[in-house]
């Protein structure tokens, strides 16, 4: 057991658990481990290899030995694979899909087990990503499930989709999110789920700010 504290905020795609997670970090000036990108990135290591995404062994062989360099400046991650600076490459709808199927496998969430682990470092930290809360820092003083219905967080991803200049479909997005969630949630290694002890808010109906109120109240003796 670490004295080290951590965060956990835990949620399905489009909850809104990174940029509450990111808030929080620079709140605190604690670290902040994004969970998510590690599997997108094995994911566009393994698309860059031309390794097939259900090949469990190499896939668990080559996150053993993942070339990865998280670094956040001015608010944002940028995301280096073997020195190729793939932060926008990563957060695309198929991405996503990608990552959700490299990290249903076992041995592939056990190969990078230690990994995230590395991330707790003094003064503390926030992380967000499906199994934080459960399995990855299951002592943590502090965990959060963050959801929202699927249309919403589609409608989240959609706006944020065009803000950047991209068209997309909205019901196929509702479907690829749906689609998601269901394979995060019921696989069988570290499903997605919320820990018993962990404050559960829908944010269906309520804005970021109050969001981050109350994740803030929740770490208030910081
Ligand atoms: O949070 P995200 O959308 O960037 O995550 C991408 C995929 O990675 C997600 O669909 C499931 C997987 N993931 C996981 O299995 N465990 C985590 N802790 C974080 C992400």
């Amino acid at each position: 057991m670490s004295n080290i504290p951590v965060l956990t905020i835990d949620g399905p795609s489009g909850s809104g658990k990174g940029t509450i997670a990111q808030l929080i970090a620079k709140k605190l000036g604690w670290h902040y481990l994004d969970s998510g990108a590690i599997y997108r990135v094995l994911a566009q290591a393994a698309i860059k290899h031309n390794i097939d995404l259900s090949d469990e062994a190499k896939l668990s062989e080559i996150a053993q030995r993942l070339d990865l360099v998280f670094s956040l400046d001015n608010d944002a991650l940028t995301v280096l694979l073997e020195g190729e600076d793939v932060s926008t490459l990563i957060r695309s709808e198929q991405a996503g899909n990608a990552a959700s199927k490299v990290a249903s496998l076992p041995l592939v969430r056990a190969a990078l087990l230690e990994r995230q682990r590395d991330f707790r470092q003094q003064p503390g930290l926030v992380t967000d990503g499906r199994d934080m809360g459960t399995v990855v820092f299951q002592d943590a003083e502090y965990k959060v499930f963050l959801t929202a219905s699927a249309e919403v967080r589609a409608e989240r991803r959609y706006k944020q989709l065009k803000e950047k200049g991209i068209e997309s479909n909205l019901s196929a997005l509702i479907e690829e999110i749906s689609e998601r969630d269901e394979r995060d949630s019921q696989r069988a290694v570290a499903p997605l789920r919320p820990a018993d002890d962990a404050l559960q808010l829908d944010s269906t109906a309520m804005g970021i700010e109050t969001v981050f109120e109350r994740v803030s109240a929740l770490c208030a003796d910081v």
